[in-house]
C-alpha cells in the first residue's frame, strides 16, 4: 500500500490521480490533498478520500474550506486537519507516512514542497514541468545526492522513460518528443496576432489546465519539455529534437548510436503515465482505452516552424545559456499567458514580453531554492509591468 501526497489535487493531472487512485485503492491511501482555490472540488475530494491533511493556497480559502465541510455534513470527527499556505505544503510532503508526492500544481508554486520531497528521498511522480524548467540544477543535483525516484508524468517524458528502458543510457543519441502542434498549427503567422483565449484554449488532443493550454498554442510548453527533458535525461539540448504529431499518439522516440529508433504509442489519457509513475517498475491494467490497430490509422510526424512559433527557440537557448535563464523564461511566460487570459495583451505579444524580460533581467547562478524563488519573484514583477504597458497601448504588440 502506498501513501500518496497529492500536490494539485483539484487540477487536471491531481483529478486524474486520482481516479487512479479510486480504481486502485487496495494499493494506493492518500495522506494529504493539495489544492490552491478550488474549495468546492477540494471538499468532494476530502468527503471521498479521506485524507488526514488537507492543504489550500491561502488563510481565506481555508476559512471557505471550513464553511464548506461545514455545510457538507461531513461528521467533524472525519474532517481532516486544515492547513493552508507554502509551508503547510512542505508540510505534508515531509510527513513519514508519505512515501509518495504526485507534483501537479501548476507553476513554481509547487517547487519547494516537490524538493523537499527529492531531499526526502521520496518517489516523486513529476508531472509540475515548472520544477525543472526553473530549478532543475538544483533539484537533479539533490535527486542523485538523495537518492530519489524522480518520475515523469509528463507523457513525453514518461514515453522516453519507457523507451530508455530497452537501452543502453551510454548509446542513446537522440531524444525525440512529439507535439501536437496546438491548435494553430495550420494558421498563418499574420493572423497569430488576432487569435482569442478562446481559440487558443482550444486545444486539439488534449484537456488540461489553462497554462499548459496556451503554452501549448505558442509551443512554449514544448520547450519546456525540452528543458525539463534534458535535465531528466542528461542530454545536451542538441540531442533534443521536437517533431510535430497532430495524432499525439506517438509521444517520443530514443534513437541510440546505431540509427535505431523506440517509440512509445498510447491513447491520449494521462491515466496511464501516473499509474506507470505510481506502478514503475511494475505495470498493471490502466483505464485508458487501448489503440485498435484493426482500424486504418495515417500518422504525420513534421518540423517545427521555428519563425512562427520562436518561444520554442527561445527555450532552447535558454538552457544552452543555463543559469538563471530558464527559471526567468517560466516566470515571464506564466505572467504573459495570464494577461493574454484576461484578454490584456494580443497573443504575440507573450512572445515579445517574455523575450523583453529575459533581456532585461540580469544573469544569476541560483545557488538555493530561495534564490530561485527571488529570480522568479524579480521576472514576475518585470514582466507584469511590460504587460501593463502593453495593455495601457504604451506599447503596441
Ligand atoms: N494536464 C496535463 O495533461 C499535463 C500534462 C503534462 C504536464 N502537466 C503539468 O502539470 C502541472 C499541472 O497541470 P494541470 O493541467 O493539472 O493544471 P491545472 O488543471 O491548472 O491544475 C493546477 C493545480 O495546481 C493548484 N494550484 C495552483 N496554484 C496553487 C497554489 N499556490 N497552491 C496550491 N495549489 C495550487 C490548482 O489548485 P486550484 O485549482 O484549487 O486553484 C490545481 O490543483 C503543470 O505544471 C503542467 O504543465 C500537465
Amino acid at each position: 500500500m502506498k501513501t500518496l501526497t497529492i500536490l494539485g489535487s483539484t487540477g487536471s493531472i491531481g483529478t486524474n490521480t486520482l481516479d487512479v487512485v479510486r480504481r486502485n485503492r487496495h494499493l494506493y491511501q492518500v495522506y494529504a490533498l493539495v489544492a490552491g482555490a478550488n474549495i468546492d472540488l477540494l471538499t468532494s475530494q476530502i468527503q471521498e478520500f479521506q485524507p488526514r491533511v488537507a492543504v489550500v493556497a491561502t488563510l481565506e480559502g481555508l476559512t471557505r474550506l471550513n464553511e464548506s465541510l461545514a455545510a457538507s455534513g461531513l461528521a467533524r470527527n472525519q474532517w481532516p486537519e486544515l492547513l493552508a499556505g507554502d509551508q503547510a505544503r512542505v508540510q505534508v510532503v515531509r510527513a513519514p507516512e508519505v512515501d509518495t508526492v504526485i507534483s501537479a500544481i501548476v507553476g513554481v508554486a509547487g517547487l519547494e514542497a516537490t524538493y523537499e520531497a527529492v531531499c526526502l528521498g521520496k518517489r516523486v511522480g513529476l508531472a509540475n514541468k515548472e520544477v525543472l524548467v526553473s530549478g532543475g540544477s538544483l533539484v537533479m543535483e539533490a535527486v542523485r545526492k538523495y537518492g530519489a525516484e524522480l518520475l515523469p508524468v509528463d507523457s513525453e517524458h514518461n514515453g522516453a522513460h519507457q523507451c530508455l528502458r530497452a537501452g543502453n543510457r551510454a548509446q542513446v543519441s537522440k531524444l525525440i518528443l512529439t507535439a501536437s502542434g496546438g491548435p494553430f498549427r495550420c494558421t498563418p503567422r499574420e493572423n497569430l496576432a488576432f487569435v482569442t483565449p478562446g481559440q487558443a484554449l482550444n486545444h486539439p488532443t488534449w484537456r488540461m489546465g489553462n497554462r499548459i493550454t496556451i503554452d501549448c498554442a505558442t509551443l512554449m510548453n514544448k520547450g519546456f519539455e525540452v528543458i525539463e527533458a534534458c535535465w531528466l535525461f542528461d542530454l545536451a539540448p542538441s540531442q533534443v529534437d521536437v517533431v510535430i504529431h497532430p495524432q499525439s499518439t506517438v509521444h517520443a522516440m530514443i534513437e541510440f548510436s546505431d540509427g535505431s529508433v523506440l517509440a512509445q504509442v498510447s491513447a491520449t489519457d494521462m491515466r496511464m503515465p501516473i499509474q506507470y509513475a505510481l506502478t514503475y517498475p511494475d505495470r498493471c491494467d490502466a483505464p485508458v482505452p487501448k489503440i485498435d490497430w484493426a482500424q486504418g490509422r495515417q500518422w504525420e510526424f513534421l518540423p517545427p516552424d521555428y519563425s512562427k512559433f520562436p518561444l520554442l527557440k527561445l527555450a532552447y537557448q535558454c538552457q544552452e545559456a543555463g543559469g538563471s535563464a530558464t527559471c526567468i523564461l517560466n516566470a515571464a511566460d506564466e505572467i504573459a499567458v495570464e494577461a493574454f487570459l484576461q484578454g490584456r495583451i494580443g497573443f504575440l505579444a507573450i512572445y515579445e514580453i517574455v523575450q523583453e524580460t529575459l533581456a532585461r533581467m540580469p544573469a544569476k547562478t541560483p545557488r538555493t531554492i530561495g534564490d530561485i524563488l527571488e529570480i522568479d519573484r524579480g521576472s514576475r514583477v518585470l514582466a507584469r509591468e511590460l504587460a501593463t504597458a502593453r495593455a495601457a497601448g504604451t506599447v503596441t504588440a
